[in-house]
């Protein structure tokens, strides 16, 4: 038996245990439309909601269920204050950069706003404000920096000593006016809205080939078609490498723990630092004289490290500030951080005319999604904002000026390709797995990921990842199987969870 004590909390997100599944069909027949959009999340689901306002005919196709991925797992803040993104953006991009990424961050959290209250959407938006923090008195002159390039970036920011924290901070910026909201509350109204005007939205529907052209050509894990002249791929990790994304982009997991707090000892705003492997907090409306206090932390590269001591480290640091009741939920989140730290938005490489790509939000695709959703709507109706160039893809197709961190993450791809195939960590029979857990076993010279189920039963998969060869590792706290390369996800028989993996990891006899 695993005997280890089992984790606080249930394991769900918040978003998801609040709100109704749903059960569009799976595409049947072969298909034409304006544009097709893949992947219902956040930006997809924006993306599509823009183009159907605009009188697009729009096919989405999400390989599981609306805003059930990624988007069903945030922490929910719609924020344009992404903690230290403005001195650097200033360094990096110019003053008009900075500028622009404030002003489209800040006019996606308006328009959600909008949106929302347009449509009479329940969706629990409360106005707030963002604070990054730090404990660190020798961090004062950053947040200082930091503060005033927000508020010359053209955000209601500053710098203060003094929060609603139950413990002192050596500095702080503050942004005013941003949001919080139910992410699938929002976003199952917008799919509703979405078909009501005429969209089409299939969920379990995989696609798995894409032929740009005149027209583009989409093919399904089911073997449907659909042609459309333009093709969104808002699959959180671009599901198609023609990119060469990969290069570009850094996995990232966050967990999350939550638990009852009562109104009165809530933060009212929204809070992030990096200290301690990062932590953020905010709060959601929970019942009569109590709110959820949601914690987001312990940072980490998908497939690495000890998850199950990561919750706890994060639970126990939440019952040690905060005067909550027993943990209630747990669960995860995963983005990708792009090489240069904006955005990637637009054209999905330089010779792309008729596909497109969202991706690479840090952390912070509530907004970025949003305005990713703005931003391709205009670019294909004709009207690209000002902000397009900021967030076009193809800037690092030209540059150099990314080099170094390029080179650094390829280097942790090689390290983790070869050197994990090397590793002697893995163990040696089937025998050796404890029931409850998994790991990798060298079967007749072939890398197996077995799971044993608490009953014993072997679960055997190919150990190789089916994106580009990684070997996967096992996340006991989550039950999965996770590649450190590009951060794909698989269940213990081999389904994919998270992309850009398409296909299962085949079965294995051990
Ligand atoms: Fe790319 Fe596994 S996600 S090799």
């Amino acid at each position: 038996m695993n005997t280890r004590d089992a984790l606080p909390g249930m394991a769900e997100s918040y978003w998801m245990d609040t709100a109704p599944g749903t059960t569009w069909p799976a595409l049947g027949t072969d298909t034409t439309a304006d544009v097709v959009v893949i992947g219902a999340g956040m930006a997809g689901l924006s993306t599509a909601w823009e183009l159907t306002a605009a009188g697009r005919s729009v096919v989405v196709l999400e390989a599981d269920r609306v805003a059930a991925g990624v988007t069903g797992y945030t922490t929910a803040k719609l924020t344009a204050a992404h903690s230290l993104v403005y001195d650097r953006l200033r360094r990096t991009r110019g003053r008009d950069g900075a500028r622009q990424y404030a002003r489209s961050q800040q006019a996606a959290v308006e328009r959600v706003a909008a949106v929302a209250a347009e449509l009479g959407i329940d969706c629990d938006f409360e106005r707030s404000s963002a604070l990054t923090f730090t404990t660190d008195r020798k961090e004062r002159a950053t947040f200082e920096a930091e503060a005033e390039a927000a508020s010359e970036a053209g955000l209601d920011a500053g710098f203060v000593t003094e929060t609603d924290l139950p413990f002192a901070v050596a500095a702080a910026v503050r942004v005013d006016h941003q949001a919080q909201f139910h992410p699938r509350k929002y976003l199952l109204a917008l799919a509703r809205q979405i078909t009501a005007r005429g969209g089409v939205i299939h969920e379990r529907t995989r696609v798995t080939g894409l032929t740009e052209g005149s027209p583009c050509r989409l093919t399904t894990e089911r073997g449907t078609t659909v042609t459309a002249q333009e093709v969104v791929v808002a699959t959180h990790y671009p599901v198609f490498d023609r990119g060469l994304h990969f290069a570009r982009l850094s996995p990232n997991r966050e967990l999350v723990v939550a638990a009852p707090v009562p109104a009165s000892e809530a933060p009212e705003h929204m809070y992030i630092t990096d200290d301690m492997g990062k932590r953020s907090v905010r709060t959601a409306p929970l019942d009569e004289g109590r709110r959820l206090l949601i914690v987001t932390g312990e940072s980490f590269t998908p497939g690495t490290g000890d998850t199950r001591e990561r919750y706890l480290r994060l639970d126990a640091w939440m019952h040690e500030h905060f005067p909550v009741a027993a943990t209630a939920y747990r669960w995860a989140a995963q983005d990708n951080q792009a090489s240069d730290g904006v955005p990637l938005v637009g054209p999905y490489h330089p010779g792309s005319r008729h596909v497109y790509v969202a991706t690479g939000f840090g952390g912070w695709g509530m907004s970025g999604g949003a305005m990713a959703g703005q931003l391709l709507a205009s670019t294909l109706t004709g009207e690209e904002p000002e902000w397009a160039g900021l967030y076009d893809p193809r800037r690092l197709w030209s540059t150099v000026r990314e080099g170094a961190t390029l080179l650094k993450q390829q280097a942790d791809v090689a390290r983790h390709f070869v050197g994990d195939r090397l590793k002697t960590t893995h163990v040696d029979s089937v025998a050796e797995i404890a029931p409850g857990s998994g790991a990798v076993v060298r079967v007749e010279g072939r890398r197996c990921a077995v799971y044993r189920d608490e009953d014993g039963t072997a679960h055997a998969v190919s150990a190789r990842c089916t994106h580009l060869g990684c070997l996967v590792a096992f996340n006991e706290a989550e039950t999965a199987w996770e590649c450190p390369c590009h951060g794909s996800r698989f269940g213990i028989d081999g389904e994919v969870l998270h992309g850009p993996a398409l296909r299962p990891l085949p079965p294995r006899e051990v």
